[in-house]
């Protein structure tokens, strides 16, 4: 007997990230505050593992960091940029959602009656004002890492 394949349009899984409802500002946010989520904790598990080297001796711990700090190695030096690129966005959006979810800047509530009403016309002053306010960050970043921002040696 051949097996019916289902369709569950309300799972569309990981592509439903992308395309599951209108593709505008906010859901391309949703997908960053994502993907930048998912980053963040991979990043603690790494950072947990390579701190712990501290724990044998010094020694190892200055081998450890001698190989993998971005201080020795511009491509590593890349990576921790984009991971303050992540905790930048994700701060910031982050800070956003909590404002949202407890109900600034969306104006007052009305009676769900057809045609819906939908604030995020309303909204997207604010989320740009975030969004400005993250870009100002990272533009002190792309100093610190690339320009002797830094004040490490
Ligand atoms: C800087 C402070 C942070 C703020 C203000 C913040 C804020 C938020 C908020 C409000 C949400 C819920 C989004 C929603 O409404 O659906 C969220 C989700 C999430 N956050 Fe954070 N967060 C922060 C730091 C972190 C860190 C350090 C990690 C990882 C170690 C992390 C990982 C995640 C993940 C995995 C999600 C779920 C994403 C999703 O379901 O799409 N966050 N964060």
């Amino acid at each position: 007997m051949e097996k019916k394949k289902r369709y569950y349009p309300n799972f569309p899984g990981v592509p439903g990230w992308i395309y599951g409802g209108n593709l505008n500002f906010e859901r391309v946010l949703f997908l960053l505050h994502r993907i930048t989520g998912l980053a963040l904790i991979f990043y603690l598990f790494a950072h947990i593992i390579v701190v712990g080297f501290r724990a044998y001796s010094p020694e190892m711990w200055e081998m450890v960091m001698g190989r993998i700090s971005g201080h020795s190695n511009p491509v590593i030096l890349f990576f921790e940029w984009l991971l303050v690129l992540a905790v930048i966005f994700h701060m910031f959006n982050g800070m956003r959602l909590i404002f949202l979810e407890l109900g600034f800047f969306i104006g007052k509530p009305s009676r769900p009656v057809y045609p819906y009403r939908t604030s995020i016309d309303r909204q997207r002053i604010f989320t740009w004002i975030m969004m400005i306010l993250a870009s100002i960050f990272v533009i002190w970043s792309i100093f610190a890492f690339f320009m002797g921002g830094g004040n490490h040696a």
